[in-house]
């Protein structure tokens, strides 16, 4: 890789240990997939999570900021595995703390959320950033137009640099679409949105796709939805809607020329992975998990209001049933503005636990083994199979809503 001399000195060490780690890593990982030299980027987020990180990430972050290590450009925090303001913090959740301290003491915005976009953390059309979280790639590429590969710990030597290796979605023709998929089914809802993702990444795997006859622009909730679940059962970071995104103003453009035979991706295609998804089967409910990505304030008005309606419709008085744990996942200022509105006041009234910063399987308390789980989110329901063999129980908003209440999932 071409080196500038100021690069070069601080992968010699001459600017200190961070300087020095970061470039042995941007370097390390830019000569593997032959970029040709290091371009500037202008934000970074950062995965810190302390249940795959642990005692070796808390050690790493904290010699940084000992050994004088800042972040150079705006950084923000994915979620993290504990909500800050629990009392009574085990040895592990404060080692989490402690890493959300050492970030914040290089110039971190504590945002703690897989989905920064609900909170005003938006990169420009064409800007050059380093994100990680798979979620936010897609949303970045393909929905602002913003330039990102899935990053990985790489994202804190960007931050600590300013610098991320020339390759992947930064350059054009890795972004141009690959395979066409004409979508022949009504898409509504984020449980839809995220059962289309799911279908996508798996169609696709780490081909960019280009998505032809959704009618409807995506509101901010359907995009995140589609690109968590997209990202998480596929290897891409981009994809194309024709005639929506930014980079796709019809399908040859989209396609940067010719454009292929398209795969057909129809109601029985969706029943298909609806029925991959959906592990478990009609009966009780142990958790309900919405909010995967984190919830947005529409999300959660939307929820209180439909959980006031079930109530009404609901003999039994409708709180949710002493077995369930009911979540809702969101992040700290979401939250907070949802608090001074009432919306969480209802929630909580109704037994749902409105969670902030971490969720149902990113934390040190996640998912029982085997749980009957129900959710909205294909990626929660990957998520939670893969990592307590959860039975899952996919569905609608309202669906999740009525289980968390009667204790039952209907079908
Ligand atoms: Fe966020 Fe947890 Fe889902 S970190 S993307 S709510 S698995």
């Amino acid at each position: 890789m071409h080196l500038t001399p100021d690069q070069t000195d601080m992968l010699d060490g001459g600017q200190g240990w961070p300087l020095q780690i970061a470039m042995e890593m941007l370097t390390a990982v830019g000569a593997a997939l032959d970029a040709p030299d290091l371009i500037p980027v202008k934000s970074a987020h950062l995965v810190i999570d302390g249940t795959a990180l642990g005692v070796a990430g808390r050690n790493f972050l904290e010699r940084l900021v000992d050994e004088g290590g800042r972040f150079v450009i705006p950084a923000s925090i994915n979620a993290i595995a504990v909500d800050r303001t629990k009392p009574d913090m085990s040895a592990d959740e404060t080692d989490q703390i402690r890493m959300l301290e050492a970030c914040e003491k290089m110039g971190a915005l504590p945002s703690c959320s897989c989905n920064p976009f609900i909170q005003g953390l938006l990169p420009a059309f064409g800007e050059h950033v380093a994100w990680s979280e798979s979620a936010t790639a897609p949303f970045v590429n393909s929905v602002l137009g913003a330039r990102t590969n899935r990053e990985g710990a790489t994202a804190v030597a960007s931050a600590l640099t300013g610098l991320a290796p020339r390759c992947g979605m930064h350059l054009d023709d890795n972004r141009r679409g690959e395979i066409l998929l004409r979508v022949e089914a009504d898409i509504a809802g984020v449980d839809r949105f995220s059962l289309l993702g799911a279908l996508a990444g798996r169609l696709t795997g780490d081909r960019v796709p280009v998505l032809d006859g959704i009618g409807q622009t995506p509101s901010t909730d359907d995009y995140v939805a589609f690109g968590a679940a997209f990202a998480i059962h596929g290897a891409a970071a981009m994809f194309h809607i024709a005639g929506i995104t930014p980079e796709a103003p019809d399908l040859e453009t989209a396609f940067g020329g010719g454009v292929p035979v398209a795969t057909i991706v129809d109601d029985a295609a969706l029943d298909a992975e609806h029925a991959r998804t959906a592990t478990g089967t009609a009966g009780p409910v142990d958790i309900v998990s919405i909010g995967c990505p984190h919830a947005s304030l529409d999300q959660l008005r939307s929820a209180a209001a439909m959980v006031v309606d079930q109530q009404a419709a609901d003999r039994a008085g409708g709180h949710a049933s002493p077995a369930v744990k009911f979540y809702i996942h969101t992040n700290r200022s979401t939250y907070d503005t949802a608090s001074s509105e009432g919306v969480i006041g209802v929630l909580t009234g109704a037994g749902v636990s409105v969670t902030a910063d971490n969720c149902a399987v990113v934390s040190y308390d996640r998912v029982p083994a085997g749980a009957r789980l129900a959710t909205n989110s294909a990626k929660m329901a990957l998520f939670a199979r893969s990592v307590s063999n959860a039975k899952i129980l996919f569905g609608s908003t309202a669906q999740c809503i009525a289980a968390g209440l009667s204790g039952r999932w209907e079908r």
